[in-house]
């Protein structure tokens, strides 16, 4: 990317060349994910440029339609997504043009019979195809057999065969592993993109331009110098419509061991000696597997699981999560989660990673906070409060930047000492492209780069530290806490890190005046 000057703002201007050309086949066209993420997603690269003449998309659904009803059936989706992609310009119609569908069920054989003609359609533009399943979970499997059984991930004459597998990639260690074997047994390693949408935002990447791409970070990032780290995903939104989804499956496992673990790994990992793609996730995947293994009866104190209740989120009244439709009406399920984690590294040896997650919070704030240690006090013990310590903050969502509390003298002739804060907002320096976050990871696997993707051995990992707790919980060795929906999680969370002498970073707060 290079760099042009905007109204005073840098630009990256998107010097990226084109994908190379591909058959984009959507399976569950006419899903939610489909149409809320990967049509304006889509819509974004094309308009960015960056989607070959020769890209295609087709949709397979069990649905029978014709492919002018899907096109018209993606046209009045996208009317839905008001200000997302503008269906009257050229960048629309030229994505139109370029869409198909296919009729048929995920488990007839038919439907991959269909699929190959169409490829054989395609052949003298492109051989390369990605398979992208925004479907439920049990299909993964299923459809992805189907197409090797079909022989539609043979990699021949140069093309690509690429399976995109959302998440959740299981529900545990045995179900991933079960799930990882069946795809492996089909496809190799370098086909498989196991989405983890965090990884596509913009602050996540820049943790390693942060890290690794400055002096002064890197010699101070270590148990030296660093007391402890918060990684807190706060949402604001409820179970919404997904009550059937997320009793079965709580907070701990549909956050924890995807996205708060790849956001720790990427705090934690040691540097890579280039980007390529196994450097990159090598390095992660060793963090994750230096998360310290707990017994299931020493999960009380570690972690702390809530459940939201009725309450006021921006004023809006919420009902308790047992209210919810689709939810039981005694469900222990828990809509909030926070764990005290250790990476037992050299590096990280003895610092706590404190990890919290939930929905129906006081606000929406996605960030990793590195609390370092304090300064020796012989200066300033004569004041009257003791000094902070010094706290850098990545804010991944919203208000993407970073900041950096430290202590200043107050102008005047007496020796006082004030917070501030020097902060670092991408909105003030950069022009952003509007993204849904999807963008970054569906071009990099069209290009066959899987460094913001989870490899199989990557997700086992995860699973296999939250197996612990997965079990505490399963065995009732635990009780979930509540919590006001409009808070800021149960008390109990608080206890856990006052019980260490530290405190969470509140939710709510005005920044530094
Ligand atoms: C999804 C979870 O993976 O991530 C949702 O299933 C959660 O429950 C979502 O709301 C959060 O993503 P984002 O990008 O909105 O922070």
């Amino acid at each position: 990317m290079s760099e042009t000057v905007i109204l005073g703002k840098k630009v990256l201007a998107p010097d990226a060349a084109p994908a190379p050309a591909s058959t984009f086949f959507i399976f569950g066209a006419s899903g939610d994910l489909t149409k809320r993420l990967l049509l304006p997603s889509l819509y974004n690269l094309a308009n960015e440029g960056v989607l070959d003449d020769g890209f295609a998309i087709v949709g397979v659904d069990h649905m029978a339609r014709s492919e002018e009803e899907y096109r018209a059936y993606l046209t009045e989706a996208a009317a839905d997504l008001p200000g997302v992609c503008d269906t009257s310009g050229n960048t629309w119609s030229w994505l139109m043009s370029r869409v198909g569908y296919v009729t048929g069920d995920f488990e007839d054989a038919q439907t991959y019979g269909a699929i190959r003609d169409r490829l054989g359609e395609r052949a003298k533009t492109t051989g390369n195809a990605v398979f992208y399943l925004a479907v439920a979970p049990r299909f993964f499997a299923t459809i992805s057999e189907q197409l090797g059984g079909a022989g539609l991930l043979k990699e021949e004459n140069g093309a690509f065969r690429h399976i995109v597998v959302e998440k959740p990639f299981g529900t545990d260690l045995p179900s991933a592993k079960a799930l990882n074997a069946r795809l492996l047994g089909v496809a190799s390693e370098q086909q498989i993109y196991r989405i983890d949408h965090f990884l596509g935002k913009e602050t996540v990447q820049n943790m390693m331009a942060l890290r690794f791409g400055n002096g002064i970070f890197e010699p101070i990032w270590s148990k030296e110098y660093i007391d402890h780290i918060q990684i807190t995903a706060a949402e604001t939104v409820t179970v919404e419509q997904r009550g059937k989804f997320y009793d079965a499956t709580g907070a701990l496992r549909d956050m924890v061991p995807n996205h708060m673990f790849q956001l720790l790994a990427m705090t934690a990992m040691e540097p890579p000696n280039s980007f390529d793609a196994d450097a990159v996730r090598t390095e992660k995947t060793k963090v994750i597997e230096a998360i310290r293994h707990i017994k299931p009866n020493e999960a009380i104190g570690v972690a702390v699981r809530g459940q939201y209740r009725a309450g006021f989120v921006n004023g809006q009244a919420v009902s308790d999560y047992r209210a919810e439709k689709d939810v039981a009406p005694d469900s222990r399920t828990e809509t909030f989660v926070a764990l005290k984690c250790f990476v037992d590294s050299w590096r990280w040896n003895g610092v706590p990673f404190y990890v919290r997650t939930g929905k129906a919070l006081a606000t929406r704030r996605t960030e990793i906070a590195i609390q370092f240690k304090r300064a020796p006090g012989v200066l300033f013990r004569h004041l009257p409060t003791a000094l902070k310590p010094n706290l850098l903050v990545i804010h991944v969502q919203p208000d993407e930047g970073v900041s950096l509390r430290f202590a200043a003298k107050v102008p005047g002739r007496k020796v006082r000492l004030s917070d501030v804060e020097m902060d670092f907002k991408y909105a003030d320096y950069f022009k952003a492209a509007p993204s849904t976050g999807y963008e970054t990871l569906i071009y990099d696997c069209l290009c066959g780069d899987p460094t913001l993707f989870q490899r199989a051995d990557t997700i086992e990992a995860g699973w296999e530290a939250v197996e612990p707790v997965v079990e505490a919980v399963t065995s009732g060795f635990d009780d979930v806490q509540f919590y006001s929906a409009g808070s800021s999680g149960p008390a109990m969370a608080d206890v856990m890190l006052a019980q260490d002498g530290f405190q969470w970073l509140p939710l709510e707060r005005e920044p530094v005046p």
